[in-house]
């Protein structure tokens, strides 16, 4: 029988609005430990997470490889293994590659440029709603080649999807996850059946329809799904907890006018505060971690919160080090799985960067932000701000 922690409850209000303290004591006294609440073995070192998210045979994405099932809608590069999964994953990473990632960023910042010049006389307002939304869905939807749909429309969506992702901890959420994924598959389909501006898409429905098989174009469809869906949330999320990094770090923005700087920074931000708070694997056979004797069949949950301020991995782990190179964190992930849209995020928040920087007021906080009550995905609901003269 697993020994038995939940001291570390990823939502209490307290952790999360500050993880990381609770995090590090439980690598300190427990690095690899039983969560009954996530029915998971938790890992809260770098060097074991790294591990499992590079040991694909031993360590299953793809519920089908320990006897689970999948619902069509959810086959996508996520959820296939390799060498399942190296077809599609790599039409979609040779797609994201003939982008023009210069392009995006520098309409991302004129975006954010044009709503900072609609927010300045406005007094306080919310950086979530105001500007990590309207940066993400605009960023993402120009890297696909399609029309921006509305946002508050898609944000309720994806909303729902993203609070899915906590279905374990919370079975009620999963059902509203279910309608939101059909409601953007809808949306995709009609992407795939008439969009015809040049983008990602189009170039993935090329190379698609050279390959006619209906379960091609199903993993094809669930992946322009995810690419839009998660892209969007993790890099709204991500754009928040930037902006909140950098409210309660006095000089750091200005700091961030620094070319060079404003290239590490954007990784050391998702290093310090990522979104992505960890992931699910599930283990093919019996293996030892750390120490700890998994059997086949359970679930590990590398944290990639706690990995990224491991001290054996990163010096300083605990302070915001915007030169810090090499920067080899988990915020996007690792091995077969890793974030396929690294460099459109990097892009975005590049923009976000530097169109703060750009404009003649000050960003400064207006109050506490309240952050969303999810375990997966750490994010704002609300994030208050003001630009200051
Ligand atoms: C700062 C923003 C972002 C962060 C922190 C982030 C983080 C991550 C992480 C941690 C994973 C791996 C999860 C796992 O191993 O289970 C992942 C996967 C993925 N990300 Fe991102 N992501 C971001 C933005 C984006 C964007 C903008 C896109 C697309 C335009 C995107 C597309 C994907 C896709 C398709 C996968 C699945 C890859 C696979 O399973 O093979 N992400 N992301």
């Amino acid at each position: 029988m697993p020994f038995v922690t939940d001291r570390y409850d990823p939502l209490d209000p307290e952790i999360l609005r500050d993880p990381y303290p609770a995090l590090a004591e439980q690598r300190e006294r427990e690095p690899v430990f039983w969560h009954e609440g996530m029915d998971s073995w938790a890992l809260t070192r770098y060097a074991d997470s790294v591990r499992v998210l590079r040991d694909h045979a031993t360590f299953a994405r793809d519920p089908r490889r320990t006897g689970g099932t999948v619902p069509e809608p959810s086959l996508s590069v996520q959820t296939l293994d390799p060498p399942q999964q190296n077809a599609v994953r790599s039409l979609f990473m040779t797609a994201l590659r003939a982008q023009d990632l210069t392009g995006v960023e520098d309409r991302a910042r004129l975006l954010v440029r044009d709503r900072l010049d609609q927010l300045a006389d406005a007094g306080p307002f919310d950086v979530v709603a105001e500007i990590a939304v309207p940066l993400s869905v605009a960023v993402v939807a120009d890297l696909l080649g399609v029309e921006t749909p509305p946002y508050g429309e898609f944000a309720a969506a994806s909303d729902a999807i993203m609070r899915s992702m906590d279905g374990g901890l919370n079975p009620a959420l999963v059902e509203p996850g279910r309608v939101a994924r059909q409601q953007l598959s809808d949306l995709v389909d009609s992407w795939f059946a008439s969009s015809a501006r040049p983008g990602l898409l189009a170039r993935v429905r090329q190379a698609t329809a050279a390959d006619s098989g209906a379960l091609a174009l199903l993993y094809m469809k669930n992946t322009a799904r995810v690419m839009f869906q998660g892209g969007y949330s993790t890099m709204a999320a991500a754009a928040g907890n930037a902006v909140h990094t950098l409210l309660t770090h006095p000089g750091a923005l200005e700091q961030m006018r620094e070319r060079a700087l404003l290239a590490t920074g954007v990784d050391e931000l998702v290093r310090f505060d990522g979104p992505v708070q960890g992931t699910t694997r599930t283990a093919v056979r019996s293996c030892r971690i750390g120490g700890v004797d998994i059997k086949a069949g359970q679930k590990i949950v590398p944290l990639f919160a706690a990995a990224n301020r491991d001290p054996a991995a990163f010096e300083r782990a605990d302070d915001l080090v915007l030169d810090r190179t090499p920067n080899r964190h988990l915020g996007y992930g690792w091995g077969p799985h890793a974030c396929i849209g690294t460099t459109v995020a990097q892009a975005g928040l590049r923009a976000l960067i530097a169109a703060l920087n750009d404009h003649p007021a000050r960003l400064v906080a207006a109050g506490e932000g309240v952050r969303r009550r999810t375990a997966t995905m750490r994010a704002f609901d609300t994030l208050p701000a003001a630009l200051c003269p």
